[in-house]
């Protein structure tokens, strides 16, 4: 299909530079913490934008914020465009920020070129993608594959103790303009463009991705209790020190896990040890460990080795180890007709690409269980993701917004509203 409508380049780089002011760090990255006063301010400006254009805004009981712009024919159900506006603590400007943007882009170049599509296209910034502050991550595309709230989801508190209903329900009234939409409604199709978060693509000077899959994800919150004593006076054989259970543990670990199997992942990204004084041996320390793996069976054994390693690291110690699994996304594969529209897309604008399957998990992966799926993905500089260092040359934004563009239109054309 050929497309007469086109991406403006300096308006989207511009609207990555406003959006990376909300929550910007000192170090040229961003803040938006899921659900928190920078990320409302982002769904805020996004919102006023679209009412601007004339477009309707919603908002679903998650808080995952739609965007639509009418299509020729209301009865078929939209086609989904987007990412997420939260961020990681310590956060890059494109990681969630460029779909979203591309994909606003997107309906603004279809309104300026008067270009109809028969479905109706919708923008979605999905609500909680990162998981940093409230655990589990892609909240918002779960909870709508699901299309309902799970039950056990009320007691989750942030990082920072506030419990996640609560920030929720700021949230949503922080954003009156916006109507209210049932969770989970039918949708036609969903593509979504994120930067690789990894290096291939930069180092093989290829400018697109097409996504076929992604890995799974498992994390785990572990708790090793021992007993806290006096630094100073407590001799090797009185201790029962947690620290020492968990280096032990996390040695064996990183001596097996990642050098058997060169496709897992194991990254300890979070650890305190309480009551956490310099001259006090700690009574319990708490850490939170992600599992990465293409293959679930391999997840199932790699969550094994980690509690066989605990357990066995623990009891020499006179500790306990409790281990809770928060969070289990299972690898997903992506639509084929949906993949096959992406190929033909970046054929169409003369753009190299390559398959590839997606290292960091994506509320695509959700969206994928009730919807034709894919996704884009463009070069990041030296592959730095969850980074303020993230970076993304300017063509890349444009050419990932452009292939977004002739994507949905070619992926609708060939029916994905009728799917
Ligand atoms: C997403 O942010 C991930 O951790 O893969
Ligand atoms: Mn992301
Ligand atoms: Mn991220």
């Amino acid at each position: 299909m050929i497309c007469s409508a086109d991406i403006n380049a300096a308006r989207l780089l511009k609207r990555l530079d406003d959006f990376a002011a909300i929550g910007a760090t000192p170090a040229g990255g961003v803040n938006r913490a899921a659900l928190g006063r920078q990320d409302q301010a982002a769904r805020a400006l996004l919102a006023g934008l679209a009412l601007e254009r004339g477009f309707r805004v919603f908002q679903d009981p998650l808080a995952n914020l739609f965007i639509r712009r009418d299509g020729k024919n209301g009865s078929l159900a939209p086609f989904l465009i987007g990412s997420h506006l939260d961020s990681q603590p310590t956060g890059g400007r494109y990681d969630g920020a460029l779909g979203t943007l591309a994909a606003f882009e997107v309906l603004e170049a279809l309104e300026d070129a008067g270009l109809e599509t028969e479905a109706s296209i919708e923008v979605v910034a999905w609500t909680n993608e990162e998981g940093s502050r409230f655990a589990p991550g892609a909240m918002g595309s779960m909870a709508f594959s699901l299309g309902h709230i799970p039950q056990n989801w009320q007691d989750i508190r942030g990082t920072d103790g506030v419990f996640w209903r609560d920030a929720l329900a700021e949230t949503l009234a922080a954003l009156p303009v916006a109507e209210q939409r049932p969770l989970g409604f039918p949708i036609s199709g969903y593509l979504e463009l994120h930067i690789e978060q990894g290096p291939s693509l930069e180092n093989e000077d290829i400018p697109i991705g097409i996504v076929t899959g992604v890995q799974g994800t498992r994390w785990l919150d572990i708790t090793v209790t021992g007993q806290a004593a006096h630094a100073g006076t407590t001799q090797l054989a009185f201790r029962r020190d947690p620290m020492m259970a968990v280096t032990h543990a996390l040695h064996t670990l990183y001596e097996t896990i990642m050098p058997e199997d060169g496709d897992a992942r194991l990254t300890v990204g979070r650890i305190t040890a309480l009551p956490g004084s310099v001259n006090a041996i700690p009574g319990s320390v708490s850490l939170s460990i992600d599992l990465r793996h293409p293959q679930s069976d391999r997840l199932d054994k790699i969550e094994a080795q980690v509690s066989e390693a605990f357990q066995s690291s623990v009891a020499p110690h006179g500790c306990k180890a409790d281990i809770r699994r928060t969070f289990d996304m299972s690898p997903a594969r992506f639509f084929q007709p949906v993949i096959e529209g992406v190929e033909r897309a970046a054929r169409h604008l003369r753009l190299r690409f390559k398959h590839m399957v997606s290292g960091a998990f994506h509320d695509a992966l959700y969206v994928a269980r009730i919807a034709p799926a894919a996704m884009i993905f463009v070069p990041c500089r030296d592959g730095l993701s969850h980074n303020e260092a993230e970076y993304v040359e300017p063509d890349h934004c444009v050419a990932g917004a452009r292939m977004l563009l002739q994507s949905a239109l070619e992926v609708i054309s060939a029916g994905a509203g009728k799917h």
